[in-house]
């Protein structure tokens, strides 16, 4: 069963892939969701179109959680959780640095999941306890156990207007360390570059389950950690995500509850 769950949601993530690479720097329309700047492409659509028949073409019972079409529920214990372009800002505007990330959930738990950054030509994959590769090379995350030199990568929500709180300060109190922060625009890359050994540290507050499944599980498989910012065990279902290489967690910590 897992191997065909695996190359199906292997062949989604490439039918995605097909439509972003096809409209890349191209002419599409785009529009403004809640927010100005919270963008929605055609591209975005076409791309969880193709994906969301790709499932249901094997899996036509399975539950599925995607951002666009929301919730298509049925009473099946597997759950397929579908971000069709992590980064649609930066595609809007001809940035490499988006993905497709489609995590599935089994009774609760994540069992596997795959982002593709089609433009980088790389594909993360993990699956429960078997590991997390990219482009088949097993990764693990950095060892470097010291915040002072550690590199880090954030995001910042669209809709500031709607956040209970401020992300403002947190930020400040790492780049006043002197750390070199980056913001990326894809939290989906950005938690697979933990799980790489790119970055040592990630953290975001008001995140959605489609931008966190796949890369949660990756992180995991990778020997990383994620917490939410009390440093309690995860949820995709939460708000906040602190994902590390387990090293440096309890000093980010520290940093994030000041
Ligand atoms: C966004 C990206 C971004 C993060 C935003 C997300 P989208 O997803 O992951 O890095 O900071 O909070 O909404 O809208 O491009 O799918
Ligand atoms: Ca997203
Ligand atoms: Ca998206």
């Amino acid at each position: 069963m897992n191997e065909l769950l695996k190359n199906t949601l292997l062949r989604a993530i490439h039918a995605g892939a097909e439509i972003l690479r096809h409209y890349f720097e191209g002419t599409f329309e785009v529009h403004s969701k809640d927010t100005l700047n919270n963008l929605v492409t055609e591209v975005d659509k076409k791309s969880e179109d193709a994906i969301i028949d790709l499932i249901r073409s094997e899996f036509p019972e399975h539950f599925i959680l995607s951002e666009e079409v929301g919730e298509m529920s049925t009473a099946s214990n597997y759950k397929w959780i579908i971000d069709p372009i992590d980064g649609t800002v930066n595609f809007a505007h001809g940035i490499p640095i988006c993905c497709i990330s489609i995590g599935l959930e089994q009774d609760g738990q994540m069992l596997m999941g795959a982002v593709f950054n089609p433009f980088m030509n790389e594909l993360f994959f993990a699956e429960k306890g078997k590991g997390a590769f990219l482009n088949n090379r097993k990764l693990s995350v950095s060892s470097n156990d010291q915040l002072e030199s550690a590199c880090l990568v954030t995001g910042f929500p669209y809709k500031w207007a709607q956040i209970e709180i401020d992300p403002i300060p947190v930020f400040e109190r790492f780049i006043r360390k002197g750390l070199p922060v980056r913001r990326l625009g894809s939290a989906a890359i950005d938690l697979c570059w933990v799980a790489a050994g790119r970055f040592d540290g990630f953290w975001e507050y008001n995140l959605n389950p489609w931008d966190i499944a796949a890369g949660y599980l990756i992180i995991e498989e990778a020997g990383g950690r994620v917490s939410n910012f009390g440093g309690e065990p995860y949820s995709v279902y939460h708000k906040e995500t602190l994902a590390t290489n387990g090293k440096i967690h309890e000093q980010m910590l520290e940093v994030i509850r000041q």
